[in-house]
């Protein structure tokens, strides 16, 4: 589970990355919305959920997650880098991005104008990209930093 959590990393910045790119150009060259772009958008969301359950999964059940682990005699979670990271700054930043992505996907469906469109899920995207930046425990990372691929 773990492994697959950490790969879809890559598959949902690929795909949101490409995301953004199509739906700045869509809007800055004033494209028509084709299946294509919808279809983009839609791999993009389900990559997104996908990872959604298993990290719901990870922190209910996972290793170190809430259920299975106790936090060490005297640490407070605001006051624990690490727990502090996987149980509190790690999810709500992903959740926030994910429903930033949904609210993406969900401009392919309202009934507004093309340009419209791509401009909403542009900054949608967008700042999902940021948000997951920032909260991926990339190996760098003091404490929290995890391979950048399963075992590397
Ligand atoms: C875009 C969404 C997400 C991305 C890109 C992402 C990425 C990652 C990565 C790269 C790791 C390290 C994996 C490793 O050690 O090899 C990780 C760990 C973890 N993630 Fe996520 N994550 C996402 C969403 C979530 C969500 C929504 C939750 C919880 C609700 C979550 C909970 C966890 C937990 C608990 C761990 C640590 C698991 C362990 O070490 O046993 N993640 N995540």
């Amino acid at each position: 589970m773990l492994v697959l959590h950490n790969l879809m990393r890559w598959v949902i910045l690929i795909l949101l990355i490409a995301s953004i790119l199509k739906s700045f150009s869509g809007w800055q060259n004033k494209k028509a919305f084709t299946k294509e772009d919808r279809k983009l958008w839609l791999f993009t969301l389900i990559s997104a959920h996908i990872t959604l359950l298993i990290g719901l999964y990870q922190l209910l059940f996972g290793r170190f997650g809430i259920f299975i682990t106790t936090l060490p005699e005297g640490t407070k979670l605001m006051k624990d880098k690490f727990f502090r990271f996987y149980w509190v700054e790690h999810p709500t930043g992903m959740i926030v991005a994910i429903i930033l992505i949904t609210l993406g996907y969900g401009m392919s469906k309202k009934m507004v104008g093309d340009q419209k469109k791509f401009k909403k899920a542009f900054w949608f995207f967008l700042i999902a990209l940021v948000l997951i930046l920032a909260t991926v425990p990339w190996p760098f990372r003091q404490i929290i930093g995890r391979p950048w691929v399963p075992g590397i």
